[in-house]
Protein backbone atom coordinates (compact mmCIF):
# COMPACT_ATOMS: atom_id res chain seq x y z
CA UNK A 1 0.00 0.00 0.00
CA UNK A 2 1.34 3.73 -1.00
CA UNK A 3 2.39 5.48 1.75
CA UNK A 4 2.58 9.38 1.70
CA UNK A 5 4.75 11.58 4.11
CA UNK A 6 4.07 14.61 5.15
CA UNK A 7 5.71 17.27 7.50
CA UNK A 8 4.52 20.20 8.78
CA UNK A 9 6.71 23.17 10.24
CA UNK A 10 4.83 25.62 13.04
CA UNK A 11 2.71 22.34 14.12
CA UNK A 12 1.91 23.55 17.15
CA UNK A 13 0.91 27.49 15.62
CA UNK A 14 -2.73 28.97 14.41
CA UNK A 15 -2.36 27.65 10.98
CA UNK A 16 -1.20 24.28 11.83
CA UNK A 17 -4.33 24.00 13.62
CA UNK A 18 -6.34 24.09 10.82
CA UNK A 19 -4.31 22.39 8.14
CA UNK A 20 -3.58 19.03 10.03
CA UNK A 21 -7.13 18.42 10.03
CA UNK A 22 -8.25 19.63 6.55
CA UNK A 23 -5.31 17.72 5.14
CA UNK A 24 -6.36 14.52 7.83
CA UNK A 25 -9.80 14.67 6.67
CA UNK A 26 -9.78 15.61 3.10
CA UNK A 27 -9.36 13.89 -0.23
CA UNK A 28 -5.94 14.81 -1.80
CA UNK A 29 -4.96 11.04 -1.29
CA UNK A 30 -7.28 7.93 -2.32
CA UNK A 31 -8.96 6.01 0.62
CA UNK A 32 -6.20 3.44 0.29
CA UNK A 33 -3.33 5.49 0.46
CA UNK A 34 -1.23 5.62 4.30
CA UNK A 35 -0.47 8.58 5.30
CA UNK A 36 2.39 9.43 7.94
CA UNK A 37 2.24 13.00 9.69
CA UNK A 38 5.21 14.32 11.23
CA UNK A 39 5.11 17.59 13.11
CA UNK A 40 7.90 19.81 14.30
CA UNK A 41 8.02 22.86 16.22
CA UNK A 42 10.20 24.36 19.24
CA UNK A 43 11.04 22.45 22.24
CA UNK A 44 9.02 25.06 23.96
CA UNK A 45 5.80 24.03 21.77
CA UNK A 46 6.57 20.28 22.26
CA UNK A 47 3.69 19.91 24.93
CA UNK A 48 1.69 21.77 22.43
CA UNK A 49 2.30 19.43 20.15
CA UNK A 50 1.39 16.54 22.68
CA UNK A 51 -2.09 18.14 23.10
CA UNK A 52 -2.42 18.34 19.09
CA UNK A 53 -1.45 14.17 18.55
CA UNK A 54 -4.31 13.63 21.00
CA UNK A 55 -6.82 15.41 19.57
CA UNK A 56 -5.56 13.67 16.20
CA UNK A 57 -5.27 10.41 17.96
CA UNK A 58 -9.09 11.46 18.64
CA UNK A 59 -10.51 11.85 15.18
CA UNK A 60 -9.26 8.20 14.01
CA UNK A 61 -8.51 9.34 10.24
CA UNK A 62 -8.72 6.01 8.59
CA UNK A 63 -5.84 6.88 6.77
CA UNK A 64 -3.29 8.13 8.97
CA UNK A 65 -0.84 5.28 9.98
CA UNK A 66 1.60 7.50 12.31
CA UNK A 67 2.33 10.80 13.90
CA UNK A 68 5.19 11.84 14.99
CA UNK A 69 5.87 15.31 16.80
CA UNK A 70 9.05 16.56 17.55
CA UNK A 71 11.86 19.60 17.60
CA UNK A 72 14.39 17.50 16.00
CA UNK A 73 14.25 18.93 12.10
CA UNK A 74 16.21 16.02 10.92
CA UNK A 75 13.66 13.46 12.46
CA UNK A 76 10.81 15.67 11.05
CA UNK A 77 12.70 16.19 7.47
CA UNK A 78 13.82 12.70 6.83
CA UNK A 79 12.61 10.58 3.89
CA UNK A 80 9.40 13.60 3.29
CA UNK A 81 7.64 13.71 0.19
CA UNK A 82 5.75 16.67 1.39
CA UNK A 83 7.16 19.40 3.16
CA UNK A 84 4.98 22.53 3.99
CA UNK A 85 7.21 25.22 6.10
CA UNK A 86 4.42 27.21 7.36
CA UNK A 87 6.83 27.62 11.10
CA UNK A 88 7.76 31.36 11.31
CA UNK A 89 7.34 34.39 13.09
CA UNK A 90 3.65 36.17 12.07
CA UNK A 91 3.16 39.89 11.60
CA UNK A 92 1.03 42.02 13.41
CA UNK A 93 -0.91 45.35 13.32
CA UNK A 94 1.12 48.09 11.29
CA UNK A 95 3.98 45.49 10.05
CA UNK A 96 4.70 44.95 6.49
CA UNK A 97 5.74 41.14 5.51
CA UNK A 98 9.07 42.25 4.73
CA UNK A 99 9.75 43.47 8.32
CA UNK A 100 9.83 39.65 9.58
CA UNK A 101 12.09 38.99 6.57
CA UNK A 102 15.67 39.29 8.90
CA UNK A 103 13.87 37.42 11.76
CA UNK A 104 12.83 34.63 9.86
CA UNK A 105 15.60 33.90 7.51
CA UNK A 106 17.35 31.76 9.58
CA UNK A 107 14.63 29.84 10.15
CA UNK A 108 14.60 28.82 6.39
CA UNK A 109 18.45 28.63 6.18
CA UNK A 110 18.66 26.04 8.52
CA UNK A 111 16.24 23.95 7.83
CA UNK A 112 17.31 24.53 3.91
CA UNK A 113 20.36 23.07 4.87
CA UNK A 114 18.50 19.88 7.18
CA UNK A 115 16.58 19.45 4.05
CA UNK A 116 19.23 19.28 1.34
CA UNK A 117 20.98 16.02 2.99
CA UNK A 118 17.50 14.36 4.15
CA UNK A 119 15.59 14.48 1.14
CA UNK A 120 15.20 12.58 -1.99
CA UNK A 121 14.65 14.10 -5.27
CA UNK A 122 10.85 14.20 -5.48
CA UNK A 123 10.70 15.84 -2.24
CA UNK A 124 7.99 18.87 -2.76
CA UNK A 125 8.27 21.81 -0.57
CA UNK A 126 5.91 24.45 -0.23
CA UNK A 127 7.01 27.33 1.72
CA UNK A 128 4.15 29.47 3.61
CA UNK A 129 5.95 31.65 6.44
CA UNK A 130 6.51 35.08 5.42
CA UNK A 131 7.60 37.07 3.78
CA UNK A 132 6.66 33.46 1.56
CA UNK A 133 8.32 34.48 -2.00
CA UNK A 134 11.50 35.47 -0.42
CA UNK A 135 11.69 32.68 2.26
CA UNK A 136 11.55 30.54 -0.81
CA UNK A 137 14.58 31.94 -1.97
CA UNK A 138 17.13 31.36 0.84
CA UNK A 139 15.21 28.19 1.00
CA UNK A 140 16.28 27.13 -3.13
CA UNK A 141 19.59 28.82 -2.37
CA UNK A 142 20.76 26.06 0.66
CA UNK A 143 18.76 23.11 -0.47
CA UNK A 144 20.81 23.01 -3.66
CA UNK A 145 20.61 19.50 -3.81
CA UNK A 146 16.58 19.74 -4.44
CA UNK A 147 15.61 20.73 -8.06
CA UNK A 148 13.97 24.09 -7.82
CA UNK A 149 10.90 23.21 -9.68
CA UNK A 150 9.92 21.15 -6.53
CA UNK A 151 9.86 24.14 -4.36
CA UNK A 152 6.63 26.92 -4.81
CA UNK A 153 5.34 29.74 -2.84
CA UNK A 154 1.88 30.12 -1.40
CA UNK A 155 0.07 32.35 -4.00
CA UNK A 156 -3.23 30.38 -3.64
CA UNK A 157 -5.15 32.61 -0.14
CA UNK A 158 -4.61 35.45 -2.76
CA UNK A 159 -6.28 33.56 -5.43
CA UNK A 160 -8.80 32.55 -3.32
CA UNK A 161 -9.29 36.35 -1.85
CA UNK A 162 -9.45 37.49 -5.17
CA UNK A 163 -12.02 35.08 -6.88
CA UNK A 164 -14.55 35.27 -3.95
CA UNK A 165 -14.43 39.03 -3.63
CA UNK A 166 -14.77 38.91 -7.55
CA UNK A 167 -18.40 36.92 -7.26
CA UNK A 168 -19.60 38.70 -4.26
CA UNK A 169 -19.30 41.55 -6.76
CA UNK A 170 -21.08 40.26 -9.64
CA UNK A 171 -23.25 38.17 -7.37
CA UNK A 172 -22.37 35.05 -9.00
CA UNK A 173 -20.71 31.74 -7.25
CA UNK A 174 -16.82 31.19 -7.63
CA UNK A 175 -17.64 27.84 -9.21
CA UNK A 176 -18.07 30.64 -12.42
CA UNK A 177 -15.26 32.28 -12.53
CA UNK A 178 -11.84 31.22 -13.90
CA UNK A 179 -8.53 32.22 -15.33
CA UNK A 180 -8.22 34.95 -12.32
CA UNK A 181 -4.33 34.87 -11.35
CA UNK A 182 -2.34 36.57 -9.25
CA UNK A 183 1.06 38.09 -10.37
CA UNK A 184 4.13 38.87 -8.44
CA UNK A 185 4.90 39.01 -4.17
CA UNK A 186 2.49 37.75 -1.67
CA UNK A 187 2.60 41.59 -0.53
CA UNK A 188 0.55 44.31 -0.86
CA UNK A 189 2.26 44.83 -4.33
CA UNK A 190 0.83 42.04 -5.85
CA UNK A 191 -1.58 42.06 -8.95
CA UNK A 192 -4.76 40.76 -9.16
CA UNK A 193 -5.23 40.21 -13.09
CA UNK A 194 -8.62 40.56 -14.25
CA UNK A 195 -7.75 40.49 -18.30
CA UNK A 196 -8.05 36.72 -18.88
CA UNK A 197 -10.51 35.90 -16.60
CA UNK A 198 -13.75 34.32 -17.75
CA UNK A 199 -17.27 34.58 -15.63
CA UNK A 200 -18.78 31.28 -16.88
CA UNK A 201 -16.66 30.93 -19.84
CA UNK A 202 -16.98 34.53 -21.20
CA UNK A 203 -15.06 37.66 -20.71
CA UNK A 204 -18.02 40.20 -20.98
CA UNK A 205 -19.05 40.67 -17.49
CA UNK A 206 -16.13 41.56 -17.05
CA UNK A 207 -15.42 44.08 -19.53
CA UNK A 208 -18.79 45.43 -18.25
CA UNK A 209 -16.59 45.74 -14.49
CA UNK A 210 -16.12 50.03 -14.27
CA UNK A 211 -12.59 50.51 -14.24
CA UNK A 212 -12.77 52.35 -11.38
CA UNK A 213 -13.92 49.55 -9.09
CA UNK A 214 -11.16 47.39 -10.27
CA UNK A 215 -7.80 49.73 -9.71
CA UNK A 216 -8.98 51.18 -7.11
CA UNK A 217 -11.20 48.74 -4.81
CA UNK A 218 -11.17 45.43 -6.32
CA UNK A 219 -7.21 45.39 -6.52
CA UNK A 220 -6.57 47.36 -3.51
CA UNK A 221 -8.25 44.73 -1.15
CA UNK A 222 -7.18 41.75 -2.77
CA UNK A 223 -3.84 43.35 -2.09
CA UNK A 224 -4.16 43.63 1.88
CA UNK A 225 -6.21 41.33 2.90
CA UNK A 226 -4.18 39.90 5.32
CA UNK A 227 -4.13 42.99 6.88
CA UNK A 228 -7.56 43.70 7.23
CA UNK A 229 -7.85 40.19 9.15
CA UNK A 230 -5.49 41.48 11.06
CA UNK A 231 -7.18 44.43 11.86
CA UNK A 232 -10.08 42.52 12.56
CA UNK A 233 -8.79 39.33 14.13
CA UNK A 234 -5.68 40.54 15.99
CA UNK A 235 -3.79 37.94 14.53
CA UNK A 236 -3.40 37.02 11.12
CA UNK A 237 -5.22 34.26 9.09
CA UNK A 238 -5.20 31.43 10.12
CA UNK A 239 -7.91 28.80 8.74
CA UNK A 240 -8.27 30.83 5.26
CA UNK A 241 -4.14 30.42 4.57
CA UNK A 242 -5.04 26.69 6.06
CA UNK A 243 -7.20 25.61 3.35
CA UNK A 244 -5.49 27.75 0.77
CA UNK A 245 -2.45 25.25 1.67
CA UNK A 246 -4.86 22.19 1.52
CA UNK A 247 -5.77 23.72 -1.74
CA UNK A 248 -2.04 24.09 -3.07
CA UNK A 249 -1.16 21.02 -1.72
CA UNK A 250 -4.07 19.23 -3.86
CA UNK A 251 -3.15 20.82 -7.11
CA UNK A 252 0.73 19.26 -6.82
CA UNK A 253 -0.36 16.57 -5.97
CA UNK A 254 -3.65 15.82 -8.20
CA UNK A 255 -2.58 18.81 -10.84
CA UNK A 256 -5.48 21.50 -11.96
CA UNK A 257 -7.21 22.14 -15.18
CA UNK A 258 -7.71 25.74 -13.92
CA UNK A 259 -5.25 28.59 -14.37
CA UNK A 260 -3.10 28.70 -11.26
CA UNK A 261 -1.12 30.92 -8.95
CA UNK A 262 2.23 29.72 -7.22
CA UNK A 263 5.28 31.66 -6.56
CA UNK A 264 8.29 29.61 -8.58
CA UNK A 265 11.34 30.55 -9.80
CA UNK A 266 12.23 29.97 -13.21
CA UNK A 267 12.85 31.65 -16.70
CA UNK A 268 9.89 33.34 -18.43
CA UNK A 269 8.71 35.32 -21.61
CA UNK A 270 7.51 38.04 -19.46
CA UNK A 271 11.06 39.60 -18.78
CA UNK A 272 10.93 38.68 -15.11
CA UNK A 273 14.31 38.31 -13.14
CA UNK A 274 14.50 34.70 -13.18
CA UNK A 275 16.59 34.55 -9.60
CA UNK A 276 12.58 35.49 -7.72
CA UNK A 277 10.06 33.62 -6.31
CA UNK A 278 7.75 35.23 -8.42
CA UNK A 279 3.62 34.23 -8.78
CA UNK A 280 3.17 33.54 -12.53
CA UNK A 281 -0.04 32.00 -14.10
CA UNK A 282 0.61 28.32 -14.14
CA UNK A 283 -0.83 25.00 -15.73
CA UNK A 284 -0.17 22.35 -13.80
CA UNK A 285 -0.23 18.95 -14.21
CA UNK A 286 0.83 15.81 -12.15
CA UNK A 287 4.53 16.06 -13.59
CA UNK A 288 5.28 19.58 -14.50
CA UNK A 289 4.31 23.16 -13.98
CA UNK A 290 4.04 25.29 -16.83
CA UNK A 291 4.38 28.87 -16.81
CA UNK A 292 1.58 30.55 -19.49
CA UNK A 293 3.85 32.40 -21.30
CA UNK A 294 1.84 33.91 -24.31
CA UNK A 295 -0.57 36.31 -22.54
CA UNK A 296 -0.95 39.86 -24.04
CA UNK A 297 -0.35 42.27 -21.41
CA UNK A 298 -1.22 45.76 -21.32
CA UNK A 299 0.72 48.85 -20.46
CA UNK A 300 -1.14 49.15 -17.41
CA UNK A 301 -0.88 45.54 -15.87
CA UNK A 302 2.79 45.69 -16.98
CA UNK A 303 3.43 48.57 -14.75
CA UNK A 304 1.44 46.36 -12.08
CA UNK A 305 3.89 43.16 -12.87
CA UNK A 306 7.39 45.64 -12.36
CA UNK A 307 6.68 46.77 -9.55
CA UNK A 308 5.55 43.52 -7.42
CA UNK A 309 9.12 42.57 -9.60
CA UNK A 310 10.94 45.13 -7.91
CA UNK A 311 9.96 45.23 -4.31
CA UNK A 312 11.10 41.41 -4.86
CA UNK A 313 14.37 42.68 -5.63
CA UNK A 314 14.57 44.79 -2.83
CA UNK A 315 13.87 41.95 -0.63
CA UNK A 316 16.30 39.86 -2.13
CA UNK A 317 19.24 42.65 -1.89
CA UNK A 318 18.62 42.87 1.83
CA UNK A 319 18.92 38.90 2.21
CA UNK A 320 21.84 38.93 -0.05
CA UNK A 321 24.75 37.77 2.49
CA UNK A 322 22.45 35.62 4.25
CA UNK A 323 22.60 34.39 1.42
CA UNK A 324 26.86 33.99 0.87
CA UNK A 325 26.82 31.95 4.07
P1 LIG B 1 2.04 31.10 14.79
O1 LIG B 1 2.92 32.06 15.53
O2 LIG B 1 0.69 30.80 15.33
O3 LIG B 1 2.81 29.72 14.59
C1 LIG B 1 4.12 29.68 14.15
C2 LIG B 1 4.74 28.43 14.79
O4 LIG B 1 6.04 28.28 14.25
C3 LIG B 1 4.90 28.55 16.32
O5 LIG B 1 4.31 27.41 16.94
C4 LIG B 1 6.40 28.60 16.52
O6 LIG B 1 6.83 27.99 17.73
C5 LIG B 1 6.86 27.80 15.29
N1 LIG B 1 8.26 28.00 14.95
C6 LIG B 1 9.02 29.09 15.06
N2 LIG B 1 10.30 28.82 14.71
C7 LIG B 1 10.33 27.52 14.34
C8 LIG B 1 11.35 26.65 13.90
N3 LIG B 1 12.61 27.06 13.76
N4 LIG B 1 11.03 25.37 13.62
C9 LIG B 1 9.76 24.92 13.77
N5 LIG B 1 8.75 25.70 14.22
C10 LIG B 1 9.03 26.98 14.49
O7 LIG B 1 1.95 31.66 13.28
P2 LIG B 1 0.89 31.23 12.16
O8 LIG B 1 -0.29 32.13 12.26
O9 LIG B 1 0.70 29.78 12.15
O10 LIG B 1 1.70 31.73 10.85
C11 LIG B 1 2.89 31.09 10.47
C12 LIG B 1 3.55 31.85 9.32
O11 LIG B 1 2.73 31.79 8.15
C13 LIG B 1 3.77 33.33 9.57
O12 LIG B 1 5.03 33.74 9.05
C14 LIG B 1 2.65 33.99 8.80
O13 LIG B 1 2.94 35.34 8.46
C15 LIG B 1 2.61 33.10 7.58
N6 LIG B 1 1.41 33.15 6.76
C16 LIG B 1 1.60 33.06 5.41
C17 LIG B 1 0.51 33.08 4.57
C18 LIG B 1 0.71 33.00 3.08
O14 LIG B 1 -0.27 33.12 2.32
N7 LIG B 1 1.93 32.79 2.60
C19 LIG B 1 -0.78 33.17 5.09
C20 LIG B 1 -0.94 33.26 6.47
C21 LIG B 1 0.18 33.25 7.30
C1 LIG C 1 -2.08 36.76 4.87
O1 LIG C 1 -2.03 37.16 3.72
O2 LIG C 1 -3.15 36.70 5.52
C2 LIG C 1 -0.82 36.30 5.56
O3 LIG C 1 0.30 36.49 4.74
C3 LIG C 1 -0.62 36.90 6.90
C4 LIG C 1 -0.26 38.36 6.80
O4 LIG C 1 0.71 38.77 7.46
O5 LIG C 1 -0.94 39.08 6.08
Amino acid sequence: MKKTIITITGAAGNIAYSLIFRILSGNIFPDTHKIQINLLDLAEALPILKGVKYEIEDCAFPNLENITITDNPELAFMDSNYILLVGAKPRFKGMQRADLLLDNANIFQKHAKIINECVGKDTKIVVVGNPANTNALILQNFAHNLPAENITSLMKLDQNRAKSILANKLDKSVKDISQLVVWGNHSVTQFPDLNHTLVSDSHDLISSLDKNWINDIFIPRVQKRGAEIIEHRGKSSAASAASAIYDHLSILVNGSIEWESMGIIRENNYNICDEIFFSFPLKISTSNIDIINDLDISENSMKYIKDTEKELLVERDIIKDILKN
